[in-house]
């Protein structure tokens, strides 16, 4: 996720793509960019770090002062936050600014190098300033249209060419906003930007082409035939603007799954051949040789590695140990592990530093994390991006789910690399992954159901959650959830587990969150509780026959194999946690005592 900007006026162009880039830093702060229409020339000025970074080099070289321009502030995705692969990306007479992922990059790339195009970046969007620059033959809302013609992905773009006295945007499946002003337009990935400018605003839509200058936006279809405009008067406050129009950035994030689950499989997967493509810095020979994987991480992202265990002796052949991270003394690593650190922010103390210990049994080193050049990344041999955007809530939520996705596919590609998964089994796989946002997205929609659970259940002063196998770890990652931002004391259990303890603590009413996708033992241990006065919230696959026999309340998840019901009851848990923490009127995205990112031991 990045946030782009555009501005087309009477004013300097400089100070309000400045203003505007800030409101959005929340969608990325690890680089940012500017580009001006300065005596006819493109001028771009970029920098790696935050927009004030940016806005004292801007300063230094002195405002050109001219009234057109766009900008961008970065997430990175594909390359690491250097000036080089800032935005803009430039071709001779095009800059290009861009939020989303070109899937067909590296076909493009290399038919633009085969036409003699140098690349500077080793981003996706130069791709497409090239690509632009090489259809530009003075009409830039022609060239934008033959462009993306070519390109598969997501984009959100806004364009300027020299010689060109309008600003070009287009958008698919990445959200793009233009204000609308008296004497000026502006362009904003989301509305937040615009709102101290303008409160008229128009949504773009997929496969629509904006045409904007001080004057006046046209809208356009590829084809080039004009489009009706749809105006509409926002009345968000800044602060709900930059939440989307969400209470809590938590809930935004929750609703922001399908989307980031969407990027993180985006250009990596083959459904026909049945492969993952994704560089893992370790040979076919060397994956081949493994013999072990242990995982440390911690919190959230420890829940994530949990999911191994289940998944890797039988796609990948491969035992699993798993440590919390500052629990990582007692590992031994033998020759032939792969190492694997999974945490979102790659700056966390425990896992780093388990990551330096790890660092003497001479083992090949892997992580999965969120931020693109965070500390981790450079400890390893090679990393996994989740591709979920920035995060803000404490809670970690899309990142969760990230993780999970990314540990399916790497299970899929070692699984295919040591023999050990069919091609049969892995094309299964890759479609039924292909599927997992839409079923995420049933799951949100489904929320009211949630709510009203979470509502009932508020004042509670204990909560369980029980689940077997891969909903085991989800299991405790609901828990967790609920703790964190609920403070309502909540225990995950393998469901087997309970007889052995835990029962005890089973009163009248009391509320055990029975993850029942799967199998049927777990119907044994709903009954168990219901037996003891346990109030039994289920979730259970879509049209389970017996659950709702047994269960105090049932939750309907779309029905998929247990891996990915792994994803789909986590959905469901954050919402129950969410909804929660809301009806106790709690401060959802900054709960007490606790940091998003966590670098002390
Ligand atoms: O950035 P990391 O994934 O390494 O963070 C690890 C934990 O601190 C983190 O997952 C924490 O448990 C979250 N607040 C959970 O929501």
């Amino acid at each position: 996720m990045c946030g782009i900007v555009g501005y087309a006026g009477h004013d300097k162009a400089g100070p309000i793509l400045f203003d505007t880039l800030k409101r959005l830093e929340y969608r990325g702060y690890d680089s940012a960019g500017v580009a001006i229409i300065s005596n006819g020339e493109i001028q771009v000025v970029k920098s790696a770090g935050r927009i004030e970074d940016l806005e004292k080099i801007y300063r230094d070289i002195g405002s050109p002062g001219e009234n057109m321009g766009i900008g961008h502030t970065r997430w990175a995705t594909h390359g690491p936050p250097t000036a080089v692969n800032a935005h803009p990306h430039v071709s001779d007479d095009v800059a290009v600014v861009h939020n989303g992922i070109i899937e067909n990059y590296l076909a493009l790339k290399e038919q633009l190098m085969r036409g003699g195009v140098e690349f500077r970046s080793e981003t996706d969007t130069e791709v497409l300033a090239h690509l632009i620059g090489s259809c530009y033959r003075g009409d830039l809302a022609e060239a934008v249209a033959s462009a993306v013609s070519l390109v598969e992905g997501s984009f959100a773009i806004a364009v300027m060419a020299k010689g060109s006295p309008r600003l070009v945007c287009a958008r698919k499946e990445s959200p793009l906003v233009i204000g609308v002003g008296e004497g000026a337009n502006y362009v904003a990935s989301d509305v937040s930007a615009l709102l101290p400018y303008t409160r008229d605003v128009i949504r773009m839509k997929d496969d629509e082409i904006a045409i904007i200058d001080a004057e006046t936006v046209t809208l356009r279809d590829v084809a080039g035939r004009s489009l009706p405009i749809d105006l509409e008067r926002v009345d968000w406050d800044v602060d709900a603007a930059e939440k989307a129009g969400y209470p809590h950035f938590m809930l935004k994030e929750i609703y922001e799954q399908p989307r980031a689950i969407q990027e993180t499989l985006a250009s990596r997967t083959s459904e026909i051949d049945g492969e993952v493509r994704m560089d893992i810095g370790l040979t076919d020979l060397e994956i081949k040789s493994l013999d072990r994987f242990s995982i440390i991480a911690c919190g959230t992202s420890y829940h994530a590695g949990l999911l191994a265990k289940y998944l890797y002796p039988k796609a990948a052949g491969l035992p699993v140990d798993i440590e919390v991270a500052s629990e990582f003394q007692h590992l031994l690593l033998k020759p032939g592990t792969l190492l694997l650190s999974i945490t979102q922010s790659g700056e966390t103390a425990d896992t780093l530093n388990a990551m330096k210990k790890a660092s003497t049994f001479g083992v090949k080193r892997l992580a999965i994390t969120n931020v693109v050049g965070s500390t981790v990344t450079n400890m390893v041999d090679g990393t996994i991006y989740t591709r979920c955007g920035p995060e803000i809530g404490v809670a970690a939520t899309k990142t969760f789910t990230g993780q999970l996705v990314a540990m399916i596919l790497l299970a899929i590609k070692l699984g295919r690399a040591r023999n050990y998964l069919s091609y049969e089994n892995a094309r299964k796989m890759l479609v039924e992954l292909a599927r997992l946002p839409g079923q995420v997205q049933e799951v949100l929609d489904g929320r009211d159901v949630i709510r009203e659970i979470a509502e009932e259940y508020a004042k509670n002063n204990q909560y369980f959650f029980i689940g077997r196998d891969f909903l085991y770890p989800i299991a405790l990652e609901g828990a967790l959830k609920m703790k964190e931002i609920s403070y309502i004391p909540a225990e995950g259990y393998p469901a087997g587990e309970l007889k052995h303890g835990p029962l005890a603590l089973i009163t009248d009413g009391t509320p055990v969150v029975a993850l029942a996708t799967h199998g049927k033992k777990i119907q044994a241990n709903i009954k168990e509780v219901r037996a003891r006065g346990a109030d039994v919230i289920a979730f259970a696959s879509e049209g389970d026959p017996d659950i709702p026999k047994i269960a105090t309340t049932v939750v309907e998840i779309p029905g998929a194999r247990p891996v990915f019901s792994s994803v789909l009851c986590t959905v469901a848990l954050q919402l129950l946690a969410y909804y929660t923490a809301d009806a106790r009127g709690l401060p959802i995205d900054k709960p007490r005592n606790l940091a998003k990112s966590v670098t002390v031991e």
